[in-house]
């Protein structure tokens, strides 16, 4: 198998960086294909811990060719500090980090529109991130948005103008500041100009870089942002992001044919967590989710707010692989629950009295949805480091196994730490070796 996609199964957060990070040496490359500086992935190993939000997390492994792609929002001045920060750890994209000259441009004035539309909203604020992720795919679909290409366009001014011609209203009626430099053509105009110059280096035809790749025999890795329930689309709508982050977005968010991808790893978290807003059937409010909080350091990449913890929720599971549908999944963060003396899963969701298994789609149904839960006994025994699945505690065995049997995928990879060294790889699987190519 060549081209893999990577996605999150839940609400993003599900340790999709740490999984990404630990099997792209059996890739040639890594592409980003949706999102934007929302997304927060983690990395760990020995003593070293990167948070990357635009670069693809494959940019720590020496020669790993990156590609930020058009489907994503890329706010220039976000990436250009990500990139220094790695220059100072001692990472260097040069000549194998290139940036889509399609990808969308998220402006100062998207995440000011972003943060007075969620001011606006008051209780009913999404959680957004605030990154202007929103407003910026907006622009996009409603066709005045600046791409990547433009900066540095000859009619960039005229094209700003027209921008600013759609944003300011919104601004003023939401009562923010119109004199702020990010309002002013003038200052957006030579922000952009040196960008394109700082950028200029690694701007390229991505998706025709990738068709050379196809054409060489190159193993190709797409690294999603967010979940399945953050998906514009498929998602716990309105409280998701504003792109597809379903293994499907990878053909357009990167520019390559669907039928040239091969296969897809879903990131399934132990248990589950949201950030922001929005209905979450398994949330656990009392002593075990901030036992999960504490113990999982459930904070936010991106915006240090803490996370909601609850059980895992396989009635979300199932209708996410349905989306997904990945070969196998990388389940994550087990060793969180190593204390816990009892397990619960929701097999199933009540609503209105009647029991369901399917996922709603509308938010009244989502908000009056209460869990079913089966119990299922916890292993109270470390985890953290184990590197043979036969090693884990028989009730942790157990735990994989009901989820790969309600979920009909088997579970290839168990992380049991945030480092790369607390990994266990089911390299026996067949599964496992056709993701892979068996280059693992
Ligand atoms: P992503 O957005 O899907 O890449 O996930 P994040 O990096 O935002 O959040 C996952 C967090 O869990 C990070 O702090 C990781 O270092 C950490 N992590 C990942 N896998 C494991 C694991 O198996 N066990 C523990 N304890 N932490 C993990
Ligand atoms: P990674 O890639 C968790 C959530 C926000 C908010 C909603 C909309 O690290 O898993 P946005 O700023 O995108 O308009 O916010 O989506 N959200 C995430 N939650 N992980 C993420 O990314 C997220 N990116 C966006 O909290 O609820
Ligand atoms: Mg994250």
């Amino acid at each position: 198998m060549a081209n893999v996609v990577i996605a999150g199964m839940q609400w993003g957060d599900e340790g999709k960086g740490k999984i990404v990070d630990l099997i792209c040496p059996a890739f040639d490359a890594v592409v980003r294909f949706q999102g934007g500086h929302n997304a927060g992935h983690t990395v760990k190993f020995g003593d070293k811990h990167f948070a990357l939000r635009l670069i693809p997390s494959g940019i720590l492994h020496e020669g790993m060719r990156c590609v930020l792609g058009n489907g994503m929002v890329i706010a220039p001045d976000a990436f250009l500090e990500e990139l220094g920060e790695l220059r100072d750890a001692g990472v260097d994209g040069d000549g194998r980090l290139f940036v889509s000259d399609r990808a969308t441009v998220i402006l100062p004035v998207h995440a000011a529109l972003d943060q007075a539309r969620e001011k606006a909203r008051g209780a009913d604020a999404i959680g957004t991130t605030s990154r202007g992720i929103g407003p910026a795919y907006e622009s996009k679909a409603s066709r005045y948005g600046l791409r990547v290409a433009d900066l540095g366009a000859p009619d960039l001014v005229e094209r700003l103008e027209g921008l600013l011609a759609v944003i300011r209203p919104q601004l003023a009626d939401l009562g923010a500041d119109l004199d702020a430099d990010e309002c002013d053509v003038a200052w957006l105009a030579e922000k952009c100009r040196g960008w394109a110059e700082a950028l200029a280096p690694m701007v390229a035809d991505t998706s025709g870089m990738l068709y050379e790749l196809r054409r060489e025999g190159a193993n190709v890795l797409f690294e999603g942002a967010q979940g399945a329930l953050l998906d514009i689309d498929h998602g716990t709508y309105p409280y998701v992001t504003s792109s597809n982050s379903t293994v499907g977005g990878a053909a357009p968010g990167a520019g390559v044919p669907p039928q040239t991808i091969d296969g897809g790893i879903g990131i399934l978290k132990a248990y589950t967590t949201r950030v922001g807003a929005g209905p979450f059937v398994t949330e656990l409010t009392g002593e075990i989710g901030e036992h999960l909080g504490r113990r999982g350091n459930e904070f936010g990449t991106v915006t240090g707010r803490p996370r909601r913890c609850g059980w895992l929720d396989l009635v979300a599971g199932r209708y996410t692989q349905r989306l997904n549908g990945v070969d196998g999944f990388a389940l994550t963060k087990l060793d969180v629950m190593d204390e816990l003396e009892e397990v619960q899963v929701c097999t199933a969701y009540r609503i209105n009295g009647e029991e369901r298994r399917d996922f709603p789609a509308s938010r009244a149904e989502e908000e009056a949805a209460e869990p079913v839960y089966k119990t299922v006994p916890g292993w109270q025994a470390n985890t953290v480091g184990i590197l043979d699945f036969d090693d884990l505690p028989q009730a942790a065995k157990d735990y994989v196994a009901l989820i790969e049997e309600e979920l009909e995928t088997p579970v290839l990879i168990v992380s049991t730490g945030p480092r790369r060294e607390e990994t266990i790889l089911r390299r026996n699987l067949e599964a496992f070796q056709r993701v892979t190519g068996g280059r693992l």
